[in-house]
């Protein structure tokens, strides 16, 4: 009887448990029609994919700009080796929820014109959206929905398209032989950014990718420094408003037949991906990604200036986000790598101690100090498929303008002579070479790291 009783109420809860599920995904979806995209049009309507003019077009009168555009991840966000071989997984293995959800910020166009198709294996899409993230795309996205999110943050593409004739951007007095214009402030601001570079899972909410949060409570937000201000400027004028906290300034002429004016932002929109631009052949954005890189962190050195032999020593190593307006690393945090690889060696070159170095197989050695995040699933088992993820159990990432600590301990070899050589190396992969391997098979090449800042410092060794 007590049985019975429980079955019956455990029945009872579940069916609430699903028929609240279920209201909540209706309600979402009214919403939100391409949910769990949040990505809409401003007549809650799927448009056609034809709507949308391709970045061709715009390349006959901008034509600098569409040179910065093409090669950049932005280009790239549809054809990414990398990024499709997920979304193809997702597919799998979630009975294709994920399709939207991920196409909503990688092919936005193809989200909107219910266009978008698991076949064989393969996504497929018109070629306007194969586009990735393009001209068209950003230039006619009206507003933010961001007040409408589960979470009232930008995030999961919350933006609002208005395909046509209008294209909007930030200028006030603009005019155009080939289509209309229209101011729009939120172009000039972070918060158009935040709409992409916000990413939660669409159920448990949980934040997988902030890097607009990050910026939002830094330093850089407080001076009114922008996305744009680093990430749509020259690479060396982004160094420069990093340091001095002053928005760069970058004179220019948009438009081949357009006035000159004080003020143009570049599209290249690198950050620190130098691995998928290169393979796809383009050493252009390969090369910035390298130079932002470079220019993101500092490293100090501390250690005693002697020591004897069978002593002791510890070394401190300071890595401080000296030039990243957000964490560093940011965004996909649980699969980006950044660590130091700490060697001491005495004179004759031979190793005492080591930190941080590749085997054979392209892993980091176990114990080394990486900066990333650890995500896990439901179980707390770690996993790096996003739509597994419930928390993440460590974020050791760096905020902007603080620091990490990191400190080495080694004996001193009781035969050392002369002096010991320390060396520091911040390094940088894009992924894990297993996770590269996981991902792309027998196609993975061997990954490239950056380095991204260096010291090193000597030991005397004394015998008394
Ligand atoms: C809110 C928008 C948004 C959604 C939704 C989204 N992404 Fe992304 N994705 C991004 C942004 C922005 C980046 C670039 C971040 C970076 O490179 O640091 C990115 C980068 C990636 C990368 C790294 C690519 C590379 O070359 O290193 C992978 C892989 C990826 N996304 C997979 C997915 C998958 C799979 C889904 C769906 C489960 C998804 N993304 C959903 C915005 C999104
Ligand atoms: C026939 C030439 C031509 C073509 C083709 C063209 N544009 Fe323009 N566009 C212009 C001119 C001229 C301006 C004004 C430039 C200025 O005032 O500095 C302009 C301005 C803009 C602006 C700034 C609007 C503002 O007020 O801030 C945006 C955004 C823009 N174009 C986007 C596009 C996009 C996207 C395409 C392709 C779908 C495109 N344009 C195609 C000539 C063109
Ligand atoms: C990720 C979204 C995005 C993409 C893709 C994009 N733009 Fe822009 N564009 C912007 C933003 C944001 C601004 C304004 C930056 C500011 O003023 O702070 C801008 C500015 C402009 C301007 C005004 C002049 C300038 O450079 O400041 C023109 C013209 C323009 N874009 C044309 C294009 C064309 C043509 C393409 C494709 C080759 C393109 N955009 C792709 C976001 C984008
Ligand atoms: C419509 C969605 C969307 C908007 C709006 C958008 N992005 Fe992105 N962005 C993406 C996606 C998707 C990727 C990643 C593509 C990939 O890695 O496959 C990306 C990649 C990038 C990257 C390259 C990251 C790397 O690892 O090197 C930078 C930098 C970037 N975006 C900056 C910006 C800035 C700055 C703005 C605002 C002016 C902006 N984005 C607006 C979707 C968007
Ligand atoms: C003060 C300059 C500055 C500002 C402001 C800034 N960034 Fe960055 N960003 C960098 C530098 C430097 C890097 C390369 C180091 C790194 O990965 O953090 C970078 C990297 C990135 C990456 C690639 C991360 C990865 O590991 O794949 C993305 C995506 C990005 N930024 C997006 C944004 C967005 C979105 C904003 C605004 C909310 C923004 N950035 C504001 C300087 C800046």
């Amino acid at each position: 009887m007590v049985k019975r009783f429980f079955i019956t109420l455990t029945c009872l809860t579940c069916f609430l448990f699903f028929s609240f599920m279920l209201y909540a995904g209706e309600a979402e979806n009214k919403k939100h029609p391409f949910f769990p995209s949040l990505i809409n049009t401003d007549t809650g309507k799927a448009v056609k994919s034809s709507d949308f003019e391709s970045s061709l077009v715009c390349s006959g009168c901008h034509t600098e700009i569409y040179k910065q555009w093409k090669g950049s991840m932005h280009s790239n966000a549809f054809v990414d080796p990398v990024f499709t071989a997920l979304w193809k997984l997702g597919a799998k293995e979630t009975d294709g929820l994920t399709d939207n959800l991920c196409g909503g910020c990688h092919a936005g166009v193809g989200v909107v014109s219910n266009d978008l198709t698991f076949k064989n294996g393969e996504f497929q899409t018109s070629d306007i959206a194969k586009e990735g993230v393009h001209c068209d795309l950003c230039h006619t996205i009206k507003e933010s929905s961001s007040h409408k999110t589960p979470t009232n943050e930008p995030q999961n593409a919350s933006i609002v398209l208005a395909p046509g004739n209008v294209k909007r951007g930030p200028y006030k007095d603009s005019e155009s032989p080939h289509h209309e214009t229209a101011y729009s402030e939120l172009h000039t601001k972070s918060e158009f950014c935040a709409n992409c570079h916000q990413v939660f899972h669409p159920i448990n909410n949980f934040h997988i990718e902030r890097t607009y949060d990050e910026w939002k409570y830094s330093v850089y937000a407080q001076k009114g420094i922008q996305c744009q201000d680093c990430h749509m400027m020259p690479v060396e004028k982004a160094i420069e408003a990093a340091k001095t906290l002053k928005r760069p300034k970058n004179p220019g002429k948009p438009c081949i037949n357009g006035p000159d004016r004080d003020n143009m932002f570049t599209h290249e929109f690198v950050g620190a991906n130098f691995t998928v631009p290169a393979l796809l052949g383009s050493e252009k954005h390969a090369g910035i990604a390298e130079a932002r890189l470079k220019s993101a962190a500092e490293l100090k050195l501390m250690a005693p200036q002697s020591s004897k032999p069978g002593g002791m020593v510890t070394v401190n190593v300071k890595v401080t986000n000296i030039g990243a307006g957000h964490n560093l690393p940011t965004s996909l945090t649980e699969v980006r790598q950044m660590w130091l690889d700490v060697r001491v060696t005495d004179k004759n070159g031979k190793n005492i101690f080591s930190s941080g170095a590749l085997d054979a197989q392209g892993n980091i050695e176990k114990d080394s100090r990486i900066f990333n995040a650890y995500s896990v699933d439901k179980d707390g088992k770690h996993t790096v498929k996003p739509w597994e993820m419930t928390r993440f159990e460590y974020n050791r990432t760096i905020p902007p303008k603080g620091s990490a600590i990191e400190n080495y301990s080694f004996l001193v070899p009781k035969n050392t002579k002369g002096h010991l050589d320390v060396k520091a190396v911040l390094r940088y992969r894009s992924y894990p070479q297993s996770v590269a391997n996981f991902l792309l098979g027998k196609d993975a090449p061997v990954l490239p790291v950056v380095d991204m800042a260096a010291k090193s410092l000597k030991i005397n060794i004394n015998l008394d």
